[in-house]
């Protein structure tokens, strides 16, 4: 495995720790070597201190187990160069075996994947069963997100293309498929009209942290909608797959992503909400606002809160709406789907209240459960009924270390299961109905909403659903 940014943060805090897991129990081959390429010039030993100092932190201290840290540290290595350089390429061909079965992961800004195809290729590295890992952000809009595709195909097949989402390493994210598909009960109350609207949160309650930089030229939806709430609308949407096969599961995925409607700037402006938090307070601790942070410019319009409405124009989905919402600084980390089913067409009991009666709440974080909401009698004279849940816990159902999402792709791309991974017309077509709303954005010229740091986001988010008399579930 060489990974390209491999002494940078994405590797520190995700990748090496996975890696690391993934050793500890016994899912990696025996041979297996880690390449870590970074311009900065550490040698073996130097890099291996760095390891110690810095990725060690991000490993839970009850799975630091003596011998195998000690084992995961002999399979590292270390190649300093410039990416763009094809001189420090001869050193990276010199440390990696012959014969070895090769994955690039590329965790590197994407300007620089370019060169680095090129430059592996020239280096007689890529062969027919070399693997290559792109770690988002996969462009920045559709034209980039080509260019990228383009560039990386020419010195890759798609098969051997692993593009990371790692909300698709969820354990929670790969749940739902068997939600939806390992039982019988669901799918057939699963379409429009029995689903009356579906929300889909991801809230966080952390800042921009030290990536201000990258994410002031990126924002909510770029950095979280175009992709992580995307995938996981594809898989309530999309049709049963006629098997597990990558591109069985992915073409269907791909035909939610071209059904979404596309906004034109009447439904931009009123169907989508941006907001940036300025200063509050989050779990009772003050934080500042975004554009106080280091490194953002003080009159910054990037969006660090985004709801918004969307259709599938499909049989199956017509007229349901998806509401989306993501941001960051918000109340509380929570991320659910709630599928909100269609009220009896006429009630009997003359004092039923005017709540919802059937909810499914899908939670995947921080905890993992699933929820079933429906109406019980109150005990007692009279037919008083009240909204009760039918509880499941996945973490006490299943005892089971869950792995890290990252551990779990990592896996897969050393086994070679492409499942979890985007194909490169479904990132396309996801950036094709992200496009229009930036665009619109853009012409719209107005400033994003300001919300206070540990809210629920800008008032218009409530609005948003109040519209149709619904309202966000947290
Ligand atoms: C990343 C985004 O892809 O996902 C981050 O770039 C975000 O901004 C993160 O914080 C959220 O991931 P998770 O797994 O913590 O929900």
């Amino acid at each position: 495995m060489i990974i390209f940014g491999g002494a940078g943060d994405l590797s520190v805090r995700k990748l090496l720790p996975a890696l690391y897991m993934a050793h500890l129990h016994g899912n990696l081959p025996d041979a297996t070597r880690i390449i870590a390429v970074g311009r900065h010039e550490y040698d073996r030993e130097g890099y291996v201190d760095f390891v110690q100092q810095q990725s060690r932190g991000f490993i839970d201290p009850q799975n630091l187990e003596p011998q195998a840290w000690q084992e995961f540290l002999q399979m590292l290595d270390y190649v300093a160069l410039d990416a763009t350089d094809p001189a420090g390429y001869a050193r990276l061909a010199q440390a990696s075996r012959r014969g070895a079965q090769r994955a690039f992961y590329l965790a590197t800004a994407p300007t620089l994947f370019t060169s680095i195809c090129d430059n592996l290729t020239a280096c007689g590295l890529v062969d027919q069963d070399s693997r290559v890992v792109l770690e988002k952000p996969l462009g920045h809009d559709l034209e980039s997100a080509r260019e990228i595709n383009l560039a990386v195909g020419r010195h890759f097949q798609e098969s051997q293309i692993y593009r990371i989402d790692h909300y698709l390493g969820k354990e929670t994210v790969q749940n739902l498929m068997v939600l939806r598909f390992g039982n019988g009960i669901l799918e057939p109350l699963w379409r429009a009209p029995n689903i009356e609207s579906v929300q889909i949160t991801v809230a966080e309650t952390v800042g921009v942290g030290s990536r201000a930089g990258f994410y002031d030229s990126t924002g909510a939806l770029r950095d979280m909608v175009q992709n992580h709430l995307l995938q996981l609308l594809c898989i309530i949407a999309m049709e049963p797959p006629v098997s597990l096969d990558p591109d069985a599961v992915r073409d269907e995925k791909l035909k939610v992503l071209r059904s979404l409607r596309r906004m034109k700037l009447g439904d931009i402006a009123r169907d989508t909400v941006r907001g940036q938090y300025r200063g509050g307070a989050v779990g009772g601790e003050a934080v500042k606002g975004y554009r106080d942070e280091a490194d953002v410019p003080v009159d910054s319009h990037t969006e660090t809160f985004v709801a918004l409405r969307t259709y599938v124009d499909t049989w199956r989905w017509a007229n349901v709406p998806f509401f989306l919402r993501t941001g960051k600084r918000l109340n509380k980390r929570l991320s659910q789907i709630v599928i909100d089913f269609a009220n009896p067409p006429f009630s009997i009991f003359p004092d039923a209240p005017r709540t919802r009666a059937n909810r499914l709440v899908i939670r995947l974080q921080p905890e993992e459960s699933i929820q079933l909401q429906v109406m019980a009698k109150q005990p007692g004279s009279g037919m008083h009924m009240l909204p009760v849940n039918l509880n499941l816990d996945l973490q006490s159902a299943f005892s089971q270390r869950r792995a890290e999402a990252y551990e779990r792709l990592l896996i897969d791309v050393v086994r070679g299961r492409l499942t979890h991974f985007m194909r490169r017309d479904e990132l396309e077509a996801a950036w094709s109905w992200a496009d229009p709303i930036l665009e619109g954005w853009k012409e719209l010229g107005e400033r994003p909403l300001d919300y206070m740091a540990g809210s629920w986001g800008p008032d218009a988010s409530a609005a948003l659903l109040a519209r149709q008399g619904l309202s966000w579930v947290e």
